[in-house]
C-alpha cells in the first residue's frame, strides 16, 4: 500500500480499514455454537471458512479473513442480536475484487515444504 513503516498514522487507517473489513460490501460472519467441544473448534471452523473461501472463488469473488472481527465481539452481538450461545470465530469480507487495488497485487511468500514436513519413509 506504499505505506512507509515509520508512517504511524497511515498505519493506524489501514489497520481501521481492517476493522471496516476493508470496505468490502458484505461480510460473512463465523459462529461457533458454545456447547461444542472447543478443542475441536478451530479445526472444524478453519475449515468452514477455507471451503466458504474457495467457493466464493467460484463466482468470482474475493475473500479476506479477519480476526479483526473478533476483537469487538461484544459490539456485533449488540448491534447484531447475536445470541449468547454462539462465539464469533472470525469474519469473511467477500465482494468483487478489484484488481486496480493496490493489496490486491500483494502475493505473500510460502516457505520450502521441506521446512515445514518431516518426511518418513521416503
Ligand atoms: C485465520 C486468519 C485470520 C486473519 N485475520 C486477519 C485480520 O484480522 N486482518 C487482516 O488484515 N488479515 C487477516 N488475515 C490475513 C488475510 O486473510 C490474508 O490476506 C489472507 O490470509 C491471504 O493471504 P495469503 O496470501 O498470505 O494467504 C487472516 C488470515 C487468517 C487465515
Amino acid at each position: 500500500m506504499g505505506i512507509k513503516r515509520e508512517d504511524k498514522a497511515g498505519r493506524k487507517a489501514w489497520t481501521e480499514r481492517g476493522y471496516r473489513f476493508f470496505d468490502a460490501p458484505a461480510v460473512i460472519l463465523v459462529l461457533l455454537d458454545k456447547s461444542l467441544d472447543e478443542t475441536c473448534f478451530r479445526f472444524d471452523m478453519g475449515c468452514v471458512t477455507q471451503n466458504i473461501c474457495l467457493a466464493a472463488m467460484e463466482y468470482g469473488l474475493g475473500t479476506c479473513v479477519e480476526y479483526q472481527a473478533i476483537v469487538y465481539h461484544d459490539a456485533y452481538r449488540k448491534y447484531l442480536n447475536l445470541p449468547e450461545s454462539k462465539r464469533l470465530v472470525c469474519g469473511i469480507a467477500i465482494g468483487y475484487p478489484n484488481p486496480d487495488f493496490p493489496a490486491n497485487h500483494v502475493v505473500s511468500t510460502r516457505v520450502d515444504i521441506d521446512t515445514n514436513t518431516s518426511w518418513y519413509g521416503f
